[in-house]
């Protein structure tokens, strides 16, 4: 077990580069299941999260190469559509394998999805989504069995969820006839899988918008024409996490290697309380002022607020001057984390599970804190980093599912932070 020592109040300066996107790579991966021959990521996150899908595909029968920050997966000997039961339960992620594996193999088998405690997550419209493509389905107390030959067909999803617009994406690609996916998420991970499918030679449009139209390839595997790695996306949470730790605590913070335009509405939020910004193509400056005020948060779907970005943002308004509301609609156990924020000193009141009111500035009190999950764990160290004194961050490892060596990265910038194990 490991936890970080942080000790806070100190001011931070220089450049924090932002990784690969998590998120689009754990898809990335998972689509190469449809392709017969061998397909190169770049800029793939060295995290647990990715350790942990390279070992489910293995297990499945493909072949993985690292290196550096490259990973070549060949997938053209494919044997096996049961997915380790141990790891598909640890993220939630691994769902995302069952439709490429069911419309290449015609069946795959997962046990109920682990990841983040964040509310109930539920599976149905996964369930529902194969059903409309024809698939048998069957429940046991090991998980759900999926079988049949995919068809295309109208899925209207009642919500725009991010991995089942994805895993139905890549489940259509090659199903015989067309499907059309409305009120599909548009999140940016969803645009880049589009984009690698097409290379592969899918036929799909409208990813990035509500509907997605997608001819298949009657069964027919994809295989990329050019051999060149394929670069994931920079990872807009780690950005838009790295943009508030600038706002709360830097002289000037530069974060690079990042896509300002995938994280719009924070950036809008941010500078509508306040903080001073300037960014480039893929770049973003920030300074701590002096003046920063209230200001409410609905999260949402893309382009919306993220609903990952909600638990720092939240360390953010007990810094602003007054009240703040926060609307979490995406998910309905991800405020919890707040508790611990209020024994830190701040001026919080749970209202119900989706909305809490923020009253600043607080004077934050060091802590020792278990982080909860990934994304209110980054929102910890955040908060140790502002408050005066030595926090204790407990359950490190839901922090490095989703951040490469964060506290490397954080102390090259000033921070105080220390690995340390138990
Ligand atoms: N939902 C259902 N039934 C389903 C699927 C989803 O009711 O079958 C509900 C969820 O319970 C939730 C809402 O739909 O209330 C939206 O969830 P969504 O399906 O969009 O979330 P997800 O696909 O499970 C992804 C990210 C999350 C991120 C959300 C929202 C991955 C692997 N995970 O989750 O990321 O918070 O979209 O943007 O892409 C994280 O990285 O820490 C993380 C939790």
């Amino acid at each position: 077990m490991e936890r970080f020592l942080i000790t806070g109040g100190k001011t931070l300066s220089g450049e924090i580069p932002v990784k690969g996107s998590k998120n689009a790579a754990l898809k990335l991966m998972a689509a190469s299941l449809l392709f017969d021959h061998p397909v190169t990521f770049s800029n793939i996150p060295d995290i647990n999260d990715i350790h942990s899908m390279k070992k489910l595909i293995e297990l499945a029968g493909g072949k993985t190469y690292s290196e550096d920050d490259q990973i070549t997966l060949d997938n053209s000997k494919l044997i096996s559509s049961n997915l380790d039961c141990d790891i598909a339960k640890r993220i939630r992620a691994s769902i995302v394998l069952i439709g490429p594996l069911l419309a290449r193999i015609g069946k795959a088998s997962f046990p109920h999805p682990g990841g983040c405690v964040i509310g109930k997550r539920p599976i149905d419209y996964f369930v529902e989504g194969f059903k409309k493509l024809g698939a048998r389905i069957t429940l046991s107390d090991d998980g759900y069995k999926f079988s049949g030959r995919l068809r295309g067909n109208d899925i209207f999803l009642p919500f725009p969820s991010v991995t089942v617009t994805e895993t139905l994406m890549m489940a259509s690609a090659i199903a015989y006839g067309q499907t059309i996916i409305k009120n599909a998420a548009a999140e940016p991970e969803i645009t880049q899988l589009a984009e690698l499918l097409r290379l592969g030679g899918a036929d799909i449009s409208g990813a990035g918008t509500n509907t997605i139209v997608i001819n298949g390839t009657n069964s027919r595997l994809l295989r990329m024409k050019d051999p060149a790695p394929f670069k994931i996306i920079p990872d807009r949470i780690e950005a838009g996490s790295f943009v508030i730790l600038g706002a709360l605590l830097s002289d000037c913070l530069k974060i690079s290697n990042c896509c300002p335009e995938h994280i719009e509405s924070l950036l809008y939020t941010i500078e509508s309380a306040g903080a001073k910004l300037t960014r480039g193509e893929d770049w973003i400056k920030v300074g701590r002022s002096n003046d920063i005020r209230s200001v409410n948060i609905t999260t949402g779907p893309y382009p919306s607020f993220a609903t990952d970005l909600q638990s720092p943002f939240s360390i953010f308004l007990t810094q602003a001057q007054g009240e703040s509301m926060i609307f979490e609609t995406v998910f309905e156990g991800r405020l919890a984390y707040l508790e611990e924020i209020k024994r830190m000193g701040a001026n919080i009141i749970l209202c119900d599970p989706h909305r809490a009111i923020i009253t600043g500035p607080a004077k934050l009190r060091a802590r020792e804190m278990e982080s909860p999950d990934l994304r209110a764990g980054l929102a910890y160290i955040i908060a140790a980093l502002v408050a005066e004194g030595d926090s204790v961050v407990h359950n490190v490892y839901h922090i490095d599912r989703g951040y490469e060596r964060v506290e490397e990265r954080l102390r090259n910038v000033g921070a105080s932070i220390q690995r340390v194990q138990v």
